[in-house]
């Protein structure tokens, strides 16, 4: 008897967890499905080998702000401004690419933010710390637009 007790109780122990191993399962699925639910951002539709080229670009962008804000905090304004010009500016390669897109809204922001950069880089020419930062700020205020409207 005790060991038929034994028995039953660990089959029941086993069919409870497994239920609440199955509830926990679907939980997990359900919160993946919502998560893919809410990515409401404007698709670009992007062939492969732009997706990488846009990626790799996306990565110096934010290497760039990153070296900015480290000459920003030596005082090293020329240097941040010449990197302002050089790698988020409108140079004619930015341009080239940005103009690859057929999405003319994206196309817009991504002319609009290099240019952003250009103005950061006349901005930290001046020597102007707080002028600067203002400037910064606009500029990574179109990375964050940016990121909140559109996906690859
Ligand atoms: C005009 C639009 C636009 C602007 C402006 C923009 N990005 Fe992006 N960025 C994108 C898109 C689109 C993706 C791909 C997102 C996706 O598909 O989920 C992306 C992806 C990225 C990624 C991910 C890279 C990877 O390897 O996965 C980084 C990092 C990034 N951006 C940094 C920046 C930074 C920093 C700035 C501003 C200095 C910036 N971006 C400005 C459109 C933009």
């Amino acid at each position: 008897m005790k060991r038929i007790l034994i028995a039953a109780s660990v089959f029941v122990g086993i069919a409870v967890s497994s239920a609440a191993f199955a509830k926990d399962e679907m939980m997990h699925h359900d919160h993946q499905h919502q998560m893919h639910m809410a990515d409401t951002r404007i698709s670009l539709g992007l062939p492969e080998e732009m997706k990488q080229h846009q990626l790799s670009n996306m990565r110096e962008h934010m290497e760039a702000i990153k070296s900015i804000v480290g000459l920003i905090s030596e005082n090293k304004l020329e240097d941040a401004s010449k990197i302002a010009h050089a790698r988020l500016g409108l140079t004619a390669d930015m341009q080239a690419m940005c103009n690859m897109f057929d999405n003319k809204d994206f196309k817009a922001l991504g002319l609009a933010f290099h240019k952003s950069g250009d103005d950061l880089g006349a901005a930290l020419k001046t020597r102007n710390v707080n002028a600067s930062l203002r400037a910064l700020n606009k500029t990574m205020q179109y990375c964050v637009e940016c990121h909140a409207t559109y996906r690859q």
